[in-house]
């Protein structure tokens, strides 16, 4: 019946799969508003606000460090889409899911671009034009904190890491962060953060996405 009442939605839940039913079962445009999977909303104004300081998407070599959780998932899949080399660096256990990888790398071989995945954060920060990082417990993982903080130390974005990105690097986090664990204050609110543009950039994106689905 919301397909009667509404010209669209957008669902923010935890299982994909009851996303998948809504959608299956609406007549109206469903938007994915987050779930343990994807990210899809985020990565478009994460996609829109690389573009708007780097100018391009050809050569950007994008580092994704910590937890590779449903934002890594989703910015993936855009910089594979879009052409972006894509690397992400997680403990063991941590990393993204086998099945988005491989998705991932098939559209990377229609773009051209490459994903990559490592446990060293140091090398996947050298020359990283894009350094972007999520927090480490997600929604509905609050029992996990301890085992992931302990899990994922060392895997945090500090000035240090920065250091060693590209010249032209620049910092993102879907926010809301937590000091000191996957970011350092002084990098979230450094020269190389663009961590406000891009949450500024949500609601553009969001907007774009709205003009484009609903009818
Ligand atoms: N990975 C986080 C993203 C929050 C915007 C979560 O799912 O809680």
């Amino acid at each position: 019946v919301l397909s009667r009442y509404l010209d669209g939605m957008m669902v923010r839940t935890f299982r994909q799969s009851d996303v998948d039913e809504l959608a299956a079962a609406a007549d109206i445009p469903v938007i994915n508003g987050l779930t343990d999977d994807f990210h899809p909303c985020q990565a478009l104004a994460d996609v829109m606000t690389i573009r708007e300081r780097l100018d391009t998407f050809e050569g950007v070599r994008v580092t994704y460090l910590g937890d590779g959780n449903n934002v890594c998932h989703s910015l993936m899949v855009a910089c594979a889409k879009l052409g972006m080399d894509f690397v992400a660096a997680t403990p063991q256990g941590y990393e993204p899911s086998e099945e988005v990888v491989s998705w991932t790398k098939a559209a990377g071989n229609v773009s051209g671009s490459s994903v990559e995945l490592t446990q060293d954060p140091r090398a996947a920060a050298e020359g990283a034009d894009v350094l972007y990082t999520d927090v480490w417990t997600s929604m509905g993982e609050d029992e996990e904190r301890e085992r992931r903080l302990a899990d994922l130390a060392g895997f945090g974005i500090d000035d240090g890491l920065l250091q060693l990105g590209s010249e032209r690097a620049i910092v993102l986090h879907c926010l809301p962060a937590h000091y000191g664990e996957e970011i350092t204050e002084e990098v979230l609110y450094g020269p190389r953060s663009a961590i406000w543009d891009q949450a500024e950039n949500r609601l553009h994106a969001q907007k774009a996405l709205m003009a484009l689905v609903i009818r």
